[in-house]
C-alpha cells in the first residue's frame, strides 16, 4: 500500500457498510442507507433508454455534455440569479462524490487546511487526507446545529485554504439561513485568502419556512466559491451518479485538471438523458419537496409515538435523535442493539464526527423510504416507549 492509500486506512470500513450488513442479517427495516428505496420518474428512465439506443454511447467531452452544461447554466440563473459560462465555468462529474474529490484534489496542497463543520459528510475528511492536506473540525452547537462564529474565526489561519459548507446538511438536516450565509460572506471579506466550497446535493429537499440559498449568490462570493451538487437526490436516482460543479473559470480549470484523470467524463447517455429532461425539473422538484415533507412529518410523528426525541430537519432526508435522554450514552451500541433486537437499522451519528466524544448519543434516521416501510419501522420502535 502506498502512502496515499495509507492515509485512508484510519477511515476503515464505512459505517454504512457495517450497518447495512447488520440490517440484512437481522432483516431490519433499513433506515441507515441514505438513498431512496424507490426510483425516480419514468420519463427520466425513458429518456435514458432513448439515449442508450440512439447514442451517445462513447466518451462525452470531459467537462460534460454541452447541452447539459447549457441547461445547468439556465438552472443556476433561474434559481440563484447567478450566471455561469457553460464552456468555462461548469463541469459535469460522476456524482457529487467525484465533484468533491476533483475540487479538493485540484485545489489543495500538502500543508493546506480545510475547515469542516461537524457532523460532516464522510467523504470530506477522506478526500482532504487524499490531497495530503489537513482537516480542521468545528462541531455545530447542539441542539440546533448552530455555528459558533467566534470559534470558526479562531480556526482560520494563513494555511486555511477553504471552508466547506454542506447545506442542506447530511446528517443534521441544517439549512444555512440567509443571515448565516451573509455572516460567512462577511467572514470571507475579512479573510480574502480563503475559498468556500458548498455541497448542495439536497438543494431541492427543503421544508418551509427554511429556504435553500447559494452562498455563491452573496455579495463578493461568486468569485471564491465552488458549488457542488448532483441529480442523485433531486431525481431519486443515486445510481446514476451525475454531479456538477459551478466555479469561476480559474477555479474550474483546477477542478477539470483533476476531473480528467479521475473519471475523464461521467456516463454519456445518462448525461444526454438528463439534458433532455431538464426543462421538467422545476415542476418535478416541487412535487418532490411535497412528498418528502409528508415522509418527514410521518417519521417525526412515529418517533414521537415511540417516545424518541428528535430534531425536526429543515432540509435533506435525515432526522437526528439524541438518545442520551433514553439512557443510551453510546450511539454505536444503541444502533447495533435496535438492529439486532428491534429490527430497525439507523446510523450512529458519532461516525460523522472527528472530535473525540462529539456526537455521542446522536442517531441518524433516513426517511427516504416508502411510507409503509416508515410505518413498519415506527411500529418496531414502540418498545422503546417508556410507559
Ligand atoms: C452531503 C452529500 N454530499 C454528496 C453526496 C454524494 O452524492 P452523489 O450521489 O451525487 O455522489 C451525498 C450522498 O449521500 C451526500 O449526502
Amino acid at each position: 500500500m502506498n502512502q496515499v492509500a495509507e492515509r485512508l486506512v484510519p477511515f476503515g470500513e464505512s459505517i454504512f457498510s457495517t450497518m447495512s450488513r447488520l440490517a440484512v442479517e437481522h432483516k431490519a427495516v433499513n433506515l441507515s442507507q441514505g438513498f431512496p428505496d424507490f426510483d425516480g420518474p419514468d420519463w427520466l428512465k425513458e429518456a435514458a433508454v432513448r439515449a442508450v439506443q440512439s447514442g451517445p454511447n462513447q466518451y462525452a467531452p470531459s467537462p460534460g455534455n454541452p447541452l447539459l452544461r447549457q441547461k445547468l447554466s439556465q438552472k443556476m440563473q433561474r434559481e440563484s440569479g447567478l450566471q455561469y459560462n457553460p464552456d468555462t465555468e461548469i463541469t459535469v462529474c460522476s456524482g457529487a462524490t467525484e465533484g468533491i474529490a476533483a475540487v479538493l484534489l485540484g485545489l489543495l496542497n500538502p500543508g493546506d487546511e480545510v475547515i469542516l463543520f461537524e457532523p460532516f459528510y464522510d467523504s470530506y475528511p477522506a478526500c482532504v487526507a487524499l490531497a495530503g492536506a489537513t482537516a480542521r473540525y468545528l462541531p455545530f452547537q447542539l441542539p440546533d446545529f448552530m455555528v459558533d462564529w467566534a470559534a470558526l474565526e479562531k480556526l482560520i489561519n494563513a494555511r486555511t485554504r477553504a471552508i466547506l459548507v454542506n447545506t442542506p446538511g447530511n446528517p443534521c438536516g441544517k439549512v444555512f439561513s440567509l443571515e448565516e450565509l451573509a455572516q460567512l460572506a462577511q467572514l470571507a471579506e475579512r479573510h480574502p485568502h480563503v475559498l468556500f466550497i458548498t455541497d448542495e446535493v439536497y438543494e431541492h429537499i427543503v421544508f418551509a419556512p427554511a429556504r435553500h440559498a447559494c452562498l455563491a449568490a452573496q455579495p463578493g462570493m461568486r468569485e471564491r466559491t465552488l458549488v457542488i451538487s448532483s441529480f442523485s437526490k433531486t431525481l431519486s436516482m443515486t445510481g446514476w451518479k451525475i454531479g456538477y460543479v459551478f466555479a469561476p473559470a480559474h477555479l474550474t480549470a483546477a477542478v477539470r485538471a483533476s476531473h480528467q484523470f479521475l473519471t475523464f467524463c461521467s456516463v454519456s447517455p445518462l448525461q444526454a438523458a438528463m439534458a433532455e429532461v431538464m426543462d421538467r425539473l422545476p415542476a418535478y422538484v416541487e412535487e418532490l419537496a411535497g412528498e418528502y415533507l409528508q415522509r418527514r412529518d410521518l417519521w417525526c410523528s412515529l418517533l414521537e409515538e415511540a417516545g424518541i426525541p428528535y430534531r425536526v430537519p429543515q432540509g435533506s432526508y435525515f432526522v437526528i435523535s439524541d438518545v442520551r435522554s433514553l439512557g443510551h450514552q453510546d450511539d454505536v451500541q444503541f444502533c447495533r442493539w435496535i438492529t439486532q433486537e428491534l429490527g430497525v437499522a439507523a446510523i450512529p451519528a458519532s461516525a460523522f464526527y472527528h472530535t473525540p466524544g462529539a456526537g455521542q448519543g446522536l442517531v441518524r434516521w433516513a426517511f427516504c423510504k416508502g411510507l409503509d416501510t416508515l410505518r413498519e419501522g415506527g411500529k418496531r420502535l414502540l418498545p422503546l416507549r417508556k410507559s
